[in-house]
């Protein structure tokens, strides 16, 4: 079991080059199964998630190759429509291959994947809104199989309770080859499903109103492949300039996905760091103490505040002047991070999903425990303000969603090793 060795106390500066989305690579992935032909797609993250959808596009017949950042992917033949429960079980996201699996073959065995460190992961809006599309879905004793009764799936018009990414991408995913128009209302608009819209549209799917609440499909027949940049890692880029401003450091970023990123800007802004953007880059400088965050800080669908940057922010304004207060709306349980940051030295209340965060002067080195993959990089964060040693260990979390995060955080001459 890998560990982080983190000295602290540096302040970190220099400039880094953003990886590409680990939400937008994992359905993208997925959709490539729909094409019958080759894709490749380029600047995609070296990581473990990255190679568990590799592992599920080879399983199912696919010819899936990652080099240099780069993933190609052959889906010329597709003979196999189950995916094995231990693939299911590596990443939380594979129910994403539900929906390409379907749109490829018209069905599709999957493994009801588990809960996760986040809480229960329900996906009872993906199978309503697939069973609205015409296909039949049954529980066989912890396997979900799912076979569109026409053969193919059917468009519909579907209603989200609430604006799910995951139940968005593989109503996408299945609707884009199904006979007739598919209607998304309330659909999630994060930028990874524009994403997700956009390569689709390059592999010929006929979509409108990517990227807003109502989406708009009309399924063809067959799509082909095709050539795509994926975008920037909005998540990952929250995550450094929050890692920077917390050491009172200075930070480029190139590379880097400006409007998609506003959302959290524009709350780090409120720490009294020096923010300013143009093109594809963003400058951060934070000479001093970092301020509360005066507002409250509540985690919404996009474009509110997104959850995955709620952790990492934690932790940079752990040592900070004041009292920030965090509302978590939505996620069960995603708070776990906070009990390593109090062993820290930090002064955090959780009351319900509400944190209370009451800045301290100081936080100091502990041996803690990744509990998860954004709780574990505001672990490293922590770390890199405390005084003294910290040593964070499972950082398989860690490297499920960062590209060689000891490699960046030296980079900026952090003091920081793997073991
Ligand atoms: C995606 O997860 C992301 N994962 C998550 O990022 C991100 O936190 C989340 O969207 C919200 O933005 C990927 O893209 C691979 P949801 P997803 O469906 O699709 C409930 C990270 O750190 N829900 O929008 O699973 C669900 O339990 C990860 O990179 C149902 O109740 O998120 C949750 O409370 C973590 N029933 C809420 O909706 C359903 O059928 C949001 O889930 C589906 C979801």
């Amino acid at each position: 079991m890998q560990k982080f060795i983190i000295n602290g106390g540096r302040r970190l500066r220099g400039e880094l080059d953003l990886q590409g989305s680990k939400n937008s690579s994992l359905p993208i992935m997925a959709a490539s199964l729909l094409c019958c032909g080759e894709c490749m797609l380029r600047n995609c993250p070296n990581l473990t998630d990255v190679y568990a959808a590799s592992r599920i596009l080879n399983c199912v017949g696919c010819r899936c190759n990652f080099f240099d950042n780069n993933v190609s992917v052959d889906s010329s033949v597709v003979e196999e429509t189950t995916v094995s429960e231990d693939l299911m079980r590596e990443m939380r996201s594979s129910i994403i291959f539900m929906g390409a699996m379907l749109g490829r073959t018209g069905e599709c065995t999957v493994s009801i994947p588990g809960g996760c460190e986040l809480g229960p992961r329900p996906i009872d809006m993906h199978l309503a809104a697939l069973r609205k599309m015409g296909v039949d879905i049954r529980d066989n004793g912890g396997s979900i199989v799912c076979k569109a009764s026409s053969g193919r799936a059917k468009g519909a018009k579907i209603n989200l309770a609430f604006p799910s990414v995951g139940a968005t991408e593989n109503i996408i995913l299945c609707a884009v080859t199904a006979d007739g128009e598919t209607v998304i209302n309330n659909a999630a608009r994060e930028p990874e499903i524009r994403d997700l819209c956009d390569f689709l549209m390059n592999c010929g799917a006929d979509i409108r109103n990517d990227g807003e609440s109502r989406i708009i499909i009309n399924g063809k027949q067959q799509l082909h492949g095709c050539e795509y940049t994926i975008m920037p890692d909005r998540i990952v880029a929250a995550t450094y300039l929050s890692m920077v401003a917390a050491t009172r450091g200075e930070l480029i970023l190139t590379n880097a996905c400006i409007p998609e990123i506003e959302p959290f800007l524009s709350v780090l802004e409120q720490t009294g760091c020096s923010i300013y953007t143009s093109e594809k880059k963003i400058y951060l400088r934070s000479g001093s103490r970092l301020r509360a965050v005066r507002d409250r800080i509540r985690t919404m669908p996009h474009p509110g505040f997104p959850t995955d940057a709620q952790a990492v922010l934690m932790a940079a304004i752990s040592a900070a002047d004041g009292t920030s207060v965090f509302e978590e709306n939505i996620f069960d349980c995603r708070y776990r991070h906070t009990d390593a940051l109090i062993k820290m030295g930090a002064d955090i209340q959780v009351l319900g999903k509400v944190a209370v965060v009451k800045g301290v002067e100081k936080l100091h080195g502990a041996k803690v425990e990744a509990t998860d993959l954004r709780g574990g990089a505001a672990m490293v964060i922590a770390a890199l303000c405390a005084e003294g040693n910290s040593e964070i260990t499972k950082i398989c979390h860690i490297d499920r969603g960062y590209e060689n995060m000891e490699k960046a955080v030296s980079l900026l001459g952090g003091d920081i090793r793997r073991n």
